[in-house]
Order: structure tokens, then C-alpha cells, then sequence
């Protein structure tokens, strides 16, 4: 693998490390809701735009007993329903062919080594070249075994010239001891550099546009401290409730489900110093040199720093929703947490005293992921001296957003025409449809495409997803120490939120953006 950036001439704009090399992909727990909504939509996107590598399979691996023909079929309703780009029959004959079914309980040694062999065929008919791909979608308690039975099995060992890898779904874990245990059965068959962790926010393409727009232009870098920079906030807000995976989300709830993940991660994009090259280690390494600076959060500061709320029943864009504790599945007095807002601070030089307030949440009335930079105000000599709180639309903000309708803007003050001096805000404004006039790519399509290509610069590596862990833990312990009944705060579907979120950030004399 070589750390030169190359143009995939496949695809305009889709830079990669490497070439993507053709594998079998072998996924775990195939019937899944991943398999149906993510992957194969992904993997078929890739092949409609031809950037899937000749010859590149998957094998569905998992219980239920089913025929190569049935799973297809299955596959191709689905990605009718879910693909990007809608599917073309013609090309979909080509790329259905390429998917094969396995059925074997995830603990039984002789599964696995059947499947040796019919990888060892596929390899025969579609020259995969003994490489594979195996990407853990099964449910978290199936990880150990399968684990070690390909070990066991020796799939993971490869013949020369062939490699290897292992693509991990999160959750990684459920605090930091889990995940070390989980890191250590992995890295027991697969080289740290054959590990892939997703977050499928890394994946996104504002995430990646983020070290472009920090490092890529002379504009932002000189502001990107403590001296220009007011605060900073983080949201990803959904409108959706739980659905139907009451059984995963019930013991994970928000703070595990996406602050542990996905928003540390762009928290660490924000705040990274730049590193000393585009390697994969180097960027990690600065993230996590941020993840190691957070303030840690315990005891009592949990209750001034940190907000959990849980949704009731409320509605939606006008349409009646049942609350939480309603959900199918949902213990009627559960405790989990549906929202999180929380202020997190840096304590390093470049973000000293620079609160990133993040919030989370689920049944909100907008779904949106956004980043707000907010500058400190201008001085008050010529214009703004009447306008000193960070709360009156006075400053400067930068807003990353991630999803959807992608794009940056900027908040500036610009004089309302007319005889007087009135000053407004107004907003200039970068969308990703309006500028390059394509969708983007979805998060699992580059991901994988990066797997295939042995570029893990887009996955946790092991150091940044157990530091993550050390500072939700903290949060967890704090909580349950307490009794999450004292600081369950409840809000109707629908709302923004719960109160304290608002009183959170209303205490340090600012207000939370308006999506
Ligand atoms: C997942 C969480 O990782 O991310 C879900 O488990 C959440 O609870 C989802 O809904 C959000 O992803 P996206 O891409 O829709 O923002």
C-alpha cells in the first residue's frame, strides 16, 4: 500500500490511497437490516459506477436456510428500495451473480470450514485470489465466536501474496473494558492494519471535507483557536425514534450510541492538529492526541456539564408518536436515554476555555448532522458595540453541514441597503447538489471501497476507540452512581429536547443554533 494520494481514475472525485483489490467479502449475519439498507446498495452503487474491482464476490454467511437464488432476490428487492441510484436490471443480473449464501451457525467449526472451500471455488470461478474481506454484522454477543473459529479454521491466514482483512460493526463494545477484550480477540487473528472499524460518520462526505476546508485553505487555520473561536457546536438530531432495535438500544441509549462514535469523531476532525502527512497513522495519531485532552467528566460535574432526556409522545411533522417507553420491546419504565447534550472541553493549548457543546438526540422535529464554529464577536468600537452577548446573531459562524442538503456556509454582518447604517447577518453559502451537481457518494460506498483497498485512514484504530470509551465511561459511572432516575429529564417527540438542554448551554451565555 503506498501513502500517495491517487486519483481512482475510476471516478471523478473519489480520491483513494491504493486500488481497490478484488476479495471475496464474506459477511456475518447477512439477513441483517445492514446487509439489506447499507451494504449490498453500496456494493451495487459501486459496480453501476464502475468502481467495483472484476471478479469481487460476497458470501452471506449466516443461520437461517436459504438458497443462492432466494438471498439474491432478497437483496435485489432491497436494493430497489434502498440503492442511491436507481437499479438497473441488466446490471443488476451481473452484479447478482456475484453474491453467494452460506448457511452455518456462527459457532459450528464445521460452517467455517465449508466455507474455506467454497471461498477456495469462488476464487477458482472469479479469480478473487484468496483475498477476503470478513465484516462482522452479526450481533455484537456473535463476535467472539466467530472470531475465533476463523481462527481456529485459519481463514484468516492467507496463501503468499494475499491478504486478509477484518471489517468490525460498531457497537465496539459497550464501555472501555469490553472493547479492550473485543480488540484483543480481533487483533489475536488480524494485524491492527488488517482491522477495520467503521463509523459510518467518517465515511460521510463533509466528515472527509473537513481536513479540506482546514488544511487546504490559508482562510480558516489562523482563526482555528482559542483567541478567535467563541465555542463550537456539534448536533446530529434525528426525527426518527428507536424503531425496531429496542433490543440493542435499551443498553446503549444516546451517549453510547452516537457521542462514543460518530460525534467524538467529528469532534476530533474539528479540533486535530494538522498532521505530518495523509497516512492513515498520521491522522490517527492526531485524533488521538484530542481524544487524550478531553476534560474528563465525573462525579457531581456530570450533572452541570452533561443532559440525558428520553422522548414522550408527541408528534412528528403533524403525525401523532408514541414516547419511548411505548416503543415495541422498551422496558414501560426504562431509563434510557434518547438525548444527550453536553458541553466538553479540550484542555490543550490550541482549544484552552473553548466549550464544544454537542448534542444528540432522537424524535427531534428536523434530522440534520451540522457543525457551528462560532467566532468570537468583533470588537464593539465601529459597529458592534451594542451587540456583546455570543447569543444576538453577532458573530461569525462557520457551519459544516453533514447531512443532508451538504455544504458550508458563513455567517457574516453585512449592511442592509438603504440611507442609514443597519447591519444584518446574512449567509454565504456552499452546497455540495448546487456546486458539483452530483449526489455524493454514501458513506458505505467509500468504506468499503477503502477496505478493498487497505486504506484505513476512515476507521477507528484500536487506541482511538478505547480512549473514546475512557470518556463515556466516566459520564456512565457518574450516572449510574447517581441514579439515572435523578437525572432523566423528559421531552415531547417533536421538541428540541429537554429544558435543562437549553439551560446547559444558556449558563455559559449561549444558545444552542437553530437547524
Ligand atoms: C447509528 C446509530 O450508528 O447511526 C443509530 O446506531 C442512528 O441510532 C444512526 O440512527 C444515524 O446515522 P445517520 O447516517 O442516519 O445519521
Amino acid at each position: 500500500m503506498t501513502d500517495k494520494l491517487i486519483e481512482n481514475p475510476l471516478r471523478e472525485g473519489l480520491v483513494s490511497r491504493a486500488t481497490p483489490g478484488t476479495c471475496a467479502i464474506v459477511i456475518f449475519g447477512a439477513t441483517g437490516d445492514l446487509t439489506h439498507r447499507k451494504l449490498i446498495p453500496a456494493l451495487y452503487n459501486l459496480a453501476a459506477d464502475g468502481d467495483l474491482p472484476p471478479g469481487l464476490s460476497v458470501v452471506g454467511f449466516a443461520r437461517r436456510d436459504k438458497t443462492d437464488e432466494v438471498f439474491r432476490q432478497e437483496l435485489y428487492d432491497a436494493a430497489r428500495k434502498y440503492s442511491r441510484q436507481p437499479v438497473d436490471d441488466a446490471l443488476w443480473k451481473n452484479f447478482g451473480s456475484s453474491i453467494y449464501y452460506h448457511r452455518s451457525e456462527f459457532s459450528d467449526e464445521e460452517g467455517y470450514r465449508r466455507l474455506a472451500e467454497r471461498l477456495a471455488e469462488i476464487d477458482q470461478e472469479r479469480g478473487t485470489r484468496g483475498n477476503r474481506i470478513y465484516y462482522l454484522s452479526a450481533g455484537p454477543d456473535q463476535f467472539e465466536p466467530i472470531l475465533s473459529h476463523l481462527t481456529a479454521t485459519g481463514l484468516n491466514k492467507t496463501a503468499d501474496g494475499a491478504w486478509a482483512r477484518i471489517i468490525v460493526e460498531k457497537p465496539f463494545g459497550v464501555d472501555l473494558q469490553t472493547a479492550q477484550r473485543l480488540n484483543t480477540e480481533v487483533n489475536h487473528g488480524f494485524k491492527e492494519r488488517d482491522t477495520f472499524r467503521i463509523d459510518h460518520y467518517l465515511g460521510k462526505e463533509t466528515a472527509q471535507n473537513i481536513m479540506v476546508l482546514r488544511f487546504a485553505n490559508a482562510l480558516f487555520e489562523h482563526l482555528w483557536n482559542h483567541r478567535y473561536i467563541d465555542h463550537i457546536q456539534i448536533t446530529a438530531s434525528e426525527k426518527l425514534g428507536v424503531e425496531n432495535r429496542a433490543g440493542y438500544y435499551e443498553g446503549a441509549g444516546a451517549l453510547r450510541d452516537m457521542v462514543q462514535n460518530h460525534l467524538l469523531q467529528l469532534l476530533c476532525l474539528i479540533a486535530m492538529e494538522p498532521p505530518t502527512d495523509l497516512s492513515a497513522d498520521s491522522i490517527r495519531d492526531e485524533k488521538v492526541k484530542v481524544l487524550r485532552s478531553l476534560r474528563r467528566i465525573r462525579g457531581e460535574e456530570v450533572f452541570r456539564s452533561v443532559v440525558r432526556g428520553q422522548y414522550t409522545d408527541g408528534s412528528i411533522d403533524g403525525e401523532k408518536v408514541v414516547g419511548y417507553r411505548d416503543e415495541k420491546n422498551v422496558n414501560p419504565g426504562s431509563m434510557t436515554e434518547t438525548y444527550v447534550g453536553l458541553k466538553i472541553l479540550i484542555d490543550n493549548w490550541r482549544w484552552a476555555d473553548v466549550p464544544f457543546f454537542v448534542r444528540v438526540g432522537k424524535r427531534l422535529p428536523k434530522g440534520g448532522t451540522e457543525i457551528g464554529i462560532h467566532f468570537k464577536n468583533a470588537p464593539g468600537v465601529l459597529f458592534n458595540r451594542d451587540q456583546p452577548s455570543a447569543r444576538d446573531g453577532a458573530q461569525n459562524v462557520l457551519v459544516i453541514r453533514i447531512q443532508p442538503d451538504e455544504g458550508v456556509s458563513l455567517r457574516i454582518q453585512s449592511k442592509v441597503p438603504g440611507a442609514s447604517v443597519r447591519i444584518q447577518p446574512v449567509k454565504m453559502d456552499f452546497r455540495y447538489g448546487t456546486s458539483f451537481g452530483k449526489a455524493s457518494p454514501e458513506a458505505y460506498e467509500r468504506l468499503l471501497l477503502d477496505a478493498m483497498a487497505g486504506d484505513a485512514t476512515l476507521f477507528a484504530r484500536r487506541d482511538e476507540v478505547e480512549e473514546a470509551w475512557r470518556f463515556i465511561d466516566d459520564i456512565e459511572a457518574a450516572w449510574r452512581d447517581h441514579g439515572t432516575e435523578k437525572n432523566l429529564a423528559f421531552y415531547p417527540a417533536g421538541s428540541w429536547g429537554p429544558a435543562e438542554s437549553d439551560a446547559l448551554i444558556e449558563q455559559d451565555g449561549r444558545g444552542w443554533r437553530r437547524l
